[in-house]
């Protein structure tokens, strides 16, 4: 098990708010592919050729069907001991945010209570044009026919709630995240190579604001240079450790005179 500071552990059972970042990394123990690593999920296509607006008119049963394997891939994954660990954390910490740029619900599914979705996600579907809410199974059996998936009341293409590559994060997500870490008194940044912004810039932003800031990945990130504390293992296994840590330092403290 990689060491985990003393420092971290105190500041996380002092703490009132903890903010956590998370990004691929975290899920690709759920059996989740990440976006860069080498056998990441970019390797059938470049993110730009299909992630973008432009690609999905031009070809919308190409984009739909390859979002139907990726949200068929998160339908079937569950959270990892790492997403349980979040949860568990709010057990000794008033208050805990995750902010994710993940598009899978595992942080949803595992329990967390506030969840700030930076990226959109992939089981949600609306129609471009009346931007009703869609059902997978209509995407699904479209699909199936060989034909794209259209709205039932407008028949607008259906497309998935996600960011796309040139598109504007969703404003109120942003303002949440914007404020969770800057109010953040320790912020953990956790299987993100940290690359994309605005969310690689939440762990430099927190700590100008104070807080602690440690990292939890097996390599170097974007942000190794700004952190406080790099510990140098994976999510599923780092996390447990360090809330079981909080949770002996808390019982430590309650026990006090
Ligand atoms: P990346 O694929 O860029 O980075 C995944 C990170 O997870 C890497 O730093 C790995 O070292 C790390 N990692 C792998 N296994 C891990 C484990 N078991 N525990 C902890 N860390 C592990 O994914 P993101 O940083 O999430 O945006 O990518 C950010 C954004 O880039 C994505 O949300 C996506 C993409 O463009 C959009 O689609 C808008």
């Amino acid at each position: 098990m990689p060491t985990i500071s003393d420092t971290l552990v105190c500041r996380l059972a002092e703490a009132d708010h903890v903010a956590v970042l998370t990004g691929a990394g975290i899920s690709a123990e759920s059996g989740i592919p990440t976006f860069r690593d080498p056998d990441g999920l970019w390797d059938e296509f470049e993110p730009q050729e299909l992630a973008n607006v432009e690609a999905f008119l031009d070809n919308p049963t190409l984009v739909q069907g390859w979002y139907q394997r990726r949200r068929q891939v998160v339908e079937e994954a569950e959270p990892n001991a790492g997403h349980r660990a979040l949860k568990a954390l709010e057990a000794h910490v008033p208050s805990v945010s995750v902010v994710t740029q993940n598009v899978d619900d595992l942080h949803n599914r595992a329990g967390s209570d506030a969840v700030i979705e930076l990226h959109g996600n992939i089981t949600r579907n609306y129609c471009v044009d009346c931007e009703r809410t869609a059902a997978p199974e209509a995407v699904d059996a479209a699909i199936r026919n060989g034909e794209p998936a259209c709205c039932p009341a407008c028949d607008g293409l259906i497309r998935p709630d996600v960011v796309w590559f040139g598109e504007r994060l969703p404003p109120e997500a942003v303002e949440r995240a914007d404020a969770a870490t800057a109010r953040a008194d320790v912020l953990l940044s956790v299987g993100t190579s940290a690359v994309v912004y605005p969310a690689a810039r939440y762990p430099v932003r927190a700590r100008e604001h104070g807080a602690y800031v440690a990292e939890v990945n097996p390599d170097t990130t974007g942000v190794t240079p700004d952190v406080d504390e790099s510990i140098r293992g994976p999510a599923g296994e780092v996390l447990p450790a360090l809330v079981e840590a909080v949770a002996d330092r808390s019982e430590e403290g309650a026990g006090a005179p």
